[in-house]
């Protein structure tokens, strides 16, 4: 695919054939690049040493794999807006924990889905059809093959150069093929007041944008996907926004278990969000991120607040006729 080490699990004579001619250069297995260090007790990714800022753990993985639960609740157990139909060749951009690539496959037993990410985190049991690749996105891409939809999911955080990123999507889809982001804008409110600016919540939110800075990887790309994706080049582009609560506090039941799942994955994840981010690139130290965290704990616990965050699936096609 790109330059640098790559890792491909399962073994190339495994399941997916026509994906091994995907990957351009040399698939070689360096154990440098599941040489995970670890800091703050927290385990990260090796390839690409501190690109991102969150941890690969355990702990890390099962909070993505409870957003992946949350998300499916969101969309009544879509895993997908795109109208995609008899999609052969799919990407999966950040793949974390492989979940989303494996539920895919799954349902598209016939799709070849390739996950890739800077970390191997892929589980021991995998279908035949998915294969992942640790390789960091943001170098330039050299698959040997267009896909025929490539899906984004909760990159917030993690991508230095949207536009390029959403460029290297269009030029390596096959004409006709779609392209899904599904993403975050964190930034938490209430539309009752119950948030305000000097909650610890917000506090903490204030203090991640100014790390932000510094990683130079926004929190805050979700309004922004549109727009990147059509001056990509997508046509018939679609927008669906949503809001995600915090907390059991909505009477709707699907919108009350949707704030569950999400609650629970922030009040874990808390740490997986802040430890590197505020030691690395603000030069904290560690206690003072745990005493932060704390306190944003409890306004998380505090029934009174009534926090959100918005979310955004965009979906859009390349055009048939684009060469
Ligand atoms: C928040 S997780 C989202 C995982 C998955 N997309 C999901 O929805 O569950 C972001 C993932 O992107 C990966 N990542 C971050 N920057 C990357 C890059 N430049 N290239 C490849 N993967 C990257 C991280 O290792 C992490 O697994």
């Amino acid at each position: 695919m790109m330059t640098g080490e790559q890792q491909v699990i399962p073994d190339e004579d495994e399941g997916i054939d026509d994906l091994s001619t995907v990957a351009s250069s040399t698939v070689s297995i360096r154990s440098s690049i599941m040489q995970y260090p670890v800091e703050h007790g927290r385990q990260y990714h090796a390839y690409k040493d501190g690109v991102y800022t969150r941890p690969n753990d355990d702990a890390e993985l099962d909070r993505l794999d409870l957003m992946h639960a949350m998300m499916y609740i969101l969309y009544d157990g879509k895993l997908h807006l795109a109208p995609i139909h008899n999609s052969h060749r799919v990407l999966d951009v950040g793949a974390g924990s492989g979940i989303w690539c494996i539920d895919f496959a799954d349902i598209y037993a016939s799709a070849e889905i390739l996950g890739v990410d800077l970390s191997a985190n892929l589980p021991t049991f995998v279908p035949p059809n998915v294969r992942f690749e640790v390789d960091d996105l943001e170098d330039d891409w050299t698959f040997a093959y267009p896909f025929d939809y490539i899906h984004s999911r909760y990159m917030a955080g993690s991508i230095k150069d949207w536009p390029r990123l959403m460029q290297q999507c269009f030029e390596n889809i096959r004409p006709g093929g779609w392209v899904e982001f599904q993403d975050f804008d964190i930034d938490y409110y209430s539309q009752d007041g119950s948030l305000s600016k000097t909650h610890a919540m917000r506090r903490w939110l204030d203090i991640a944008y100014g790390a932000e800075e510094n990683t130079q990887r926004s929190l805050r790309p979700g309004p922004k996907i549109e727009g990147w994706v059509r001056d990509a080049g997508f046509t018939n582009v679609q927008v669906v926004k949503n809001v995600l609560p915090l907390g059991t506090w909505p009477k709707d039941p699907k919108l009350k278990m949707i704030g569950r799942y999400n609650w629970i994955q922030l009040y874990e994840g808390l740490q997986a969000m802040s430890l590197r981010l505020f030691t690395r690139f603000l030069g904290w130290a560690p206690e003072d991120v745990e005493m932060l965290l704390l306190e944003v704990r409890k306004d998380l616990r505090d029934p009174k607040i009534h926090a959100m965050f918005d979310h955004y699936t965009v979906w859009g096609q390349r055009p048939a006729a684009a060469q």
